[in-house]
């Protein structure tokens, strides 16, 4: 694009009116940001007295600068609260919707305001209007995708739907809206949303991650499952350290001060279970003082059996291929050590020795083969070198650092079940958050 061409583009994208569908914490705080950063703000909600307050240039809800924000819009005209959904989808570029999702009695979520509000667009849109639809409220993978096709797919209009999920937290959402961890887009494949993200990506500091629309959707709940399970851990781990006479102060400052492996990326890689000579054994002691408290005790204690559920499920994965003659391509508990006290991967290989109708050959180098005749007679009759295990196997279980060695080596049809390092994290800019 030329300098001329892009500043054609910057003054369309500033020309471009948003509106915004739901005036609850989400849209009051999205209408009063994006008014501030000089766009005109349509906005409209079905309870008729929250657009009252807005127009006389209150906030519906309480938070800080919201208010203030709402009433320099109002009087620069770029707030523009209306009381038609209808005219205010005909006149917006950009529709947010920001409505509720509750959870129904079962926990699912309702979705029928979201429905809702796609009916009320669908209705109003025209033949040839382009629109973006940027769906902001949290909904679990699909959902986009499906209430776009259910009500927005057949009308004459060209709408462009993208999730945009918000992270703002309440009592400080009007700071978040411009100092948010990264910016997250999720999109349909070739839908162009350049515009998009230059009005919504306000601090172009922070990481930008464009991606399709379920990943978007699905990174909302990562995030507040992982808030969750530290809120809960933290109660869990020092309420038991108060009833064994240590200092929580202390050892929460000594926990929190470790930022190379506790409040870290390290230990989020998504791959095999949890295994070695330490985590088990320090969580089954945990298990014993937990056994000794009066206070009930779920997270901690959901530890091991999660993880045995785990292998039971690699097990299961293995089986249900129905072949006889498998090689181990990975067997210690990680990369670069030869210890495999409860290595997950021995794990699975016993239980299939148990099963007793398998022919398995092992290869790592990284086993010590002295110790391997002394403490794991067994094992040691099944080391072979890799291109003797590939040669016999039928199905190849491969694990740590060894992908890369084994694909070439590989023959044709014969299977491989991948549990290495990079079964999951195989992009580039992945692989380097976690080396
Ligand atoms: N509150 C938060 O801190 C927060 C943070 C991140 C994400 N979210 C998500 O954002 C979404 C909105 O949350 P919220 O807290 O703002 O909800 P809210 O209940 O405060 O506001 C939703 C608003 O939508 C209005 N509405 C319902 N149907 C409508 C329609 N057809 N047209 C116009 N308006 C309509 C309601 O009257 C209500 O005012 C939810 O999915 C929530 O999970 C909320």
């Amino acid at each position: 694009m030329t300098f001329a061409t892009s500043r054609i583009r910057e003054e369309v994208r500033r020309n471009m009116r948003i509106g915004i569908l739901g005036l609850g914490y989400v849209g009051i705080v999205n209408v009063a940001c994006l008014s501030k950063e000089g766009y005109t703000v349509l906005c409209n909600d079905v309870k008729s007295q929250k657009v009252d307050r807005v127009k006389r240039g209150e906030s519906p809800i309480n938070e800080p600068k919201v208010a203030q924000l709402i009433k320099e819009g109002l009087d620069k005209g770029t707030i523009i609260p209306m009381d038609d959904p209808t005219e205010l989808i005909k006149q917006s570029d950009i529709i947010i919707t920001c409505v509720g999702t509750p959870s129904r009695p079962d926990g699912e979520v309702n979705l029928d305001y979201l429905r809702n509000v796609c009916s009320d667009i669908a209705r109003s849109v025209g033949e040839g209007d382009k629109k973006y639809v940027v769906f902001r409220s949290t909904v679990p993978p699909g959902a986009t995708e499906h209430v776009f096709n259910a009500h927005l797919s057949e009308t004459k209009a060209d709408i462009t739907p993208v999730f945009y999920p918000e992270f703002l937290r309440e009592g400080s959402a009007v700071k978040d809206f411009y100092d948010y961890g990264r910016f997250v887009l999720g999109k349909r494949e070739g839908d162009d949303v350049t515009d998009l993200i230059e009005i919504l990506h306000v601090n172009k500091e922070r990481p930008s991650f464009i991606t399709d629309l379920r990943t978007a959707e699905y990174s909302k709940y990562i995030d507040n499952s992982f808030h969750a399970l530290k809120i809960v851990f933290a109660n869990e781990i020092f309420s038991l350290a108060t009833e064994h006479g240590v200092n929580v102060k202390d050892s929460h400052a000594i926990f929190t001060a470790d930022d190379k492996l506790n409040i870290s990326k390290r230990y989020l890689r998504p791959g095999l279970p949890f295994g070695g000579s330490c985590l088990p054994k320090d969580l089954r002691e945990l298990q014993h003082l937990i056994g000794q408290s009066e206070r009930e005790f779920s997270l901690l204690p959901s530890l091991i059996p999660s993880n045995d559920a785990f292998i039971s499920s690699l097990l299961d994965k293995v089986k249900r291929k129905k072949k006889a003659k498998l090689a181990f391509i990975g067997l210690t508990f990680k990369n670069d050590s030869d210890d495999l006290r409860e290595s997950p991967m021995l794990r699975l290989l016993e239980a299939l020795r148990r099963d007793g109708s398998y022919q398995i050959h092992i290869y790592d180098e990284d086993l010590q083969m002295g110790t391997l005749r002394v403490d794991y007679p067994h094992l040691y009759s099944m080391v072979r070198p890799i291109e003797e295990c590939v040669e016999a196997a039928e199905l190849l279980i491969v694990s740590k650092r060894y992908l890369e060695t084994l694909l070439p080596l590989k023959k044709r049809g014969q299977e491989v079940i991948n549990f290495s390092d990079d079964q999951y994290l195989s992009h580039p800019e992945l692989e380097s958050l976690y080396s």
